[in-house]
């Protein structure tokens, strides 16, 4: 089937690159024209584990283009997916700009029948917006669908997420959406669920959330740990054995970031508020992801008696998450700056964000590896769970620190072990060896 995809960012390429390899003739379009010329050469413009091979292969064999003409794009697919931005505003709300102008643009250039579906994340009632936008532009007696397939894929397994999905929702008002779209995704052999655009809408935010409050459900837990001297690991498994709970997203830690959780769980107390319903239970949950962020910088003033000025800090992991370059709302960032207006030193790695990471933040010494950010440091943060921070030769980074102080933001290491080998060591909801108490 002739596809087309408008925005060809995280969402956009993946979904680009995998229904092409499905044997689709697939367009993607990006307003970027770096990103569109980059594509062309066969260049994917930021790291997916193992996207790369696959937009060459399908770029190669002639199923997968790129332009930055929404003209071209429009005139290719039957079926026209919408996966450009929906970042928050300052009130929270999703910003549907890019979404309302795509639309629009994709009115103005239809000449026959076409399904726009939205693969971007949107709030509830976004479809109707989209439909009323094409039917102010389009040519008189041109037929269309609007529909909505959103996206669950998760950066850093993001190919294997798209093609092995737990179920694909896709919400739809006529047959014929439903026909072109079952077609196209029943190939994945995952459970289809059918319903309409509302539903498929709040589908998505809803599943962002309920991860959201899981996540903050066990930090939450983890406070009352570390208040209470319990171990919040094994509170987390003996909770997440029970197969009603599960043990997913129930990692103490750091708090949520990146590009979708924030922005979703804001944009669903937004529209919630707009549709006559105060969403406390998320206010709290963002309520307590700050509080976990917070409680890295409270428990290294603990560790450093108070004193961060001219503390030299090191930060391992810049990502929001590991396997991914994408820095989005990454706890990181709310971590350096709060560093920084303490006036520590704050020193800085990560083994693929660091060019994302320099375009974002200043004042702080980007290391070129793990050792050479920790070397003379008074303290180290580890923010971001990469796996080869799991293997560090840890009597090395102690014997390289000034200070052998480390604040665990994700529980990586074993509180007795750090305490064996000479650290004073701080986790997430962990047992203390060491002598302070965390309140
Ligand atoms: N990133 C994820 O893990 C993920 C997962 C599920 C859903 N989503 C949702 O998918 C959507 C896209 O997210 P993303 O992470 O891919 O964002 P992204 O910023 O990586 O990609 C968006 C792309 O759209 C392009 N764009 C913006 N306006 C355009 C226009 N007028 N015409 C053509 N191209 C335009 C941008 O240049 C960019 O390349 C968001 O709504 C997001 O919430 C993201």
């Amino acid at each position: 089937m002739k596809i087309t995809i408008i925005g060809s960012g995280y969402v956009g390429l993946v979904t680009g690159a995998c229904l092409a390899d499905l044997g689709h003739e697939v367009v993607c379009v990006d307003n970027n024209p770096d990103k569109v010329k980059k594509l062309k050469q066969g260049i994917v413009p930021f790291y997916e584990p193992g996207l790369q091979s696959l937009v060459s292969t399908n770029f190669k064999e002639g199923r997968l283009f790129f332009t930055d003409s929404i003209k071209e794009g429009v005139k290719h697919g039957l079926v026209i997916f919408i996966a450009v931005g929906t970042p928050p505003k300052d009130t929270g709300e999703a910003d549907l700009s890019a979404v309302e102008h795509v639309s629009k643009e994709i009115a103005r250039e239809m000449t026959s029948y076409k399904v726009i579906v939205e693969k971007s994340t949107v709030p509830v009632r976004t479809g109707e917006m989209v439909a009323q936008t094409i039917s102010r532009s389009i040519a008189p007696g041109i037929e269309f669908d609007v529909a909505s397939v959103p996206e669950f894929l998760r950066e850093g397994s993001a190919i294997g997420d798209f093609l092995n999905p737990d179920r694909i929702v896709i919400g739809v008002t006529s047959d014929t959406a439903a026909g072109l779209l079952v077609k196209i995704f029943e190939p994945l052999n995952a459970p289809l669920l059918l319903t309409d655009i509302k539903s498929a809408e709040l589908i998505k935010h809803s599943a962002n959330a309920f991860l959201s409050v899981k996540i903050s459900f066990i930090n939450a837990v983890a406070h009352i740990c570390e208040l209470s001297g319990a171990d919040v690991e094994k509170v987390a498994k003996g909770i997440g054995l029970d197969k009603r709970i599960g043990m997913e997203f129930l990692r103490p830690g750091i708090g949520y970031g990146g590009s979708c959780f924030p922005k979703d769980v804001k944009a669903f107390i937004a529209i919630s508020e707009k549709l006559g319903y105060d969403f406390n239970l998320l206010k709290e949950v963002e309520t307590i992801n700050q509080m976990a962020r917070n409680k890295a910088v409270e428990k290294l003033k603990i560790a450093l008696d108070n004193q961060l000025e001219g503390k030299t800090i090191a930060i391992l992991g810049i990502a929001f998450k590991p396997n991914t370059d994408d820095i989005r709302s990454a706890p990181s960032l709310d971590i350096i700056e709060q560093l920084r207006e303490e006036k520590a030193v704050v020193k800085a790695y990560d083994p693929v964000a660091m060019d994302n990471a320099k375009l974002e933040i200043s004042n702080v010494e980007f290391c070129e590896d793990e050792y050479e950010t920790v070397k003379g440091a008074d303290a180290m943060i580890l923010v971001t769970e990469w796996s080869q921070f799991r293997s560090l030769d840890l009597a090395r980074i102690k014997s390289i620190m000034n200070r052998p102080v480390i604040i665990d933001g994700r529980n990586l290491f074993e509180p007795f072990r750090m305490k064996g080998l000479g650290f004073e060591y701080y986790g997430v909801g962990r047992k203390q060896p060491g002598k302070t108490e965390i309140k």
